[in-house]
């Protein structure tokens, strides 16, 4: 059967940088095949003003399969767009109907300055990252798969949590730019690990911290992030990160 493409209406926030205000900007898109990308749509788009000598729009992403996390965009007013669990980059334009407006704008949040038009800047992610977000105690190589027992509920717990890609959308949808449902993330899948046991303490106090300096904004289970989460992270989560951190505060 033949396929028709769609006809759609963009409205894409532009912004040259943080220092300069920005503004949404209409740009009328024709002939999309349904089965391409959301992300293939902006391609498609940017070589037409390339080829009109305008300037394209920035936006980030890397792997494009749902993996690294860049593809940090808000769309029709949420994040990663109209679908459940997937992230911008997996979403197809047959989920959108012709003549549709779209309504593009970046992660906004305090502690994700604007670099220039739908990117944003994140390394406050990776700075509570290096606040704990590792081993540092020398596991030797690799051991064999079933040299520690581990409970299954708990590797399964683990795995889960581990499955967080970085990409923010929690924090864009949180109304207090909250980053615990990351944070929680990355302390669960250690907590819930005897490797990961050794430095419990240290890490929960230091990456709360960190997240804390950085403005990020505090709960208050709207549970937002967990609606918007295209990796389905839960925030059961938040509730063992409280609990670790009360535990560390109470054995210092
Ligand atoms: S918890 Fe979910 S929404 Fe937040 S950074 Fe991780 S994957 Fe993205
Ligand atoms: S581009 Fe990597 S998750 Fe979307």
């Amino acid at each position: 059967m033949e396929k028709h493409g769609l006809n759609l209406t963009l409205k894409i926030w532009r912004q040259e940088n943080a220092k300069t205000k920005g503004a949404f900007v209409t740009y009328p898109i024709q002939n999309i095949s349904p089965d391409c990308s959301f992300l293939e749509m902006l391609d498609q788009l940017n070589e037409q003003l390339v080829d009109k000598i305008e300037k394209p729009i920035c936006f980030d992403h890397d792997c494009r399969e749902g993996i690294c996390g860049m593809c940090s965009l808000y769309f029709n007013g949420r994040p990663h767009g109209n679908d459940t669990g997937i992230t911008t980059c997996q979403l197809h334009m047959r989920r959108f109907k012709d003549g549709e407006t779209i309504w593009i704008e970046p992660w906004r949040s305090k502690a994700f300055p604007i670099i220039k038009d739908l990117v944003v800047d994140r390394s406050a992610f990776d700075k509570v990252i290096q606040a704990g977000g590792y081993t540092s105690v020398n596991t030797g190589g690799a051991p064999d798969g079933n040299a520690i027992p581990i409970k299954k509920e708990n590797a399964d717990l683990a795995m889960d949590a581990a499955a967080c890609i970085g990409c923010g959308a929690c924090v864009a949808a949180c109304k207090n730019g909250a980053a615990m449902l990351f944070v929680s993330a990355k302390v669960s899948q250690f907590a819930l690990l005897p490797q990961g046991r050794v430095e419990a303490k240290e890490r929960v106090s230091n990456m709360v911290r960190e997240m804390d300096q950085l403005g990020f904004g505090n709960c208050t289970n709207t549970k937002a992030c967990e609606a918007e989460c295209p990796k389905e992270i839960r925030i059961s989560n938040i509730a063992r990160m409280n609990r670790e951190y009360l535990l560390s505060a109470l054995q210092k």
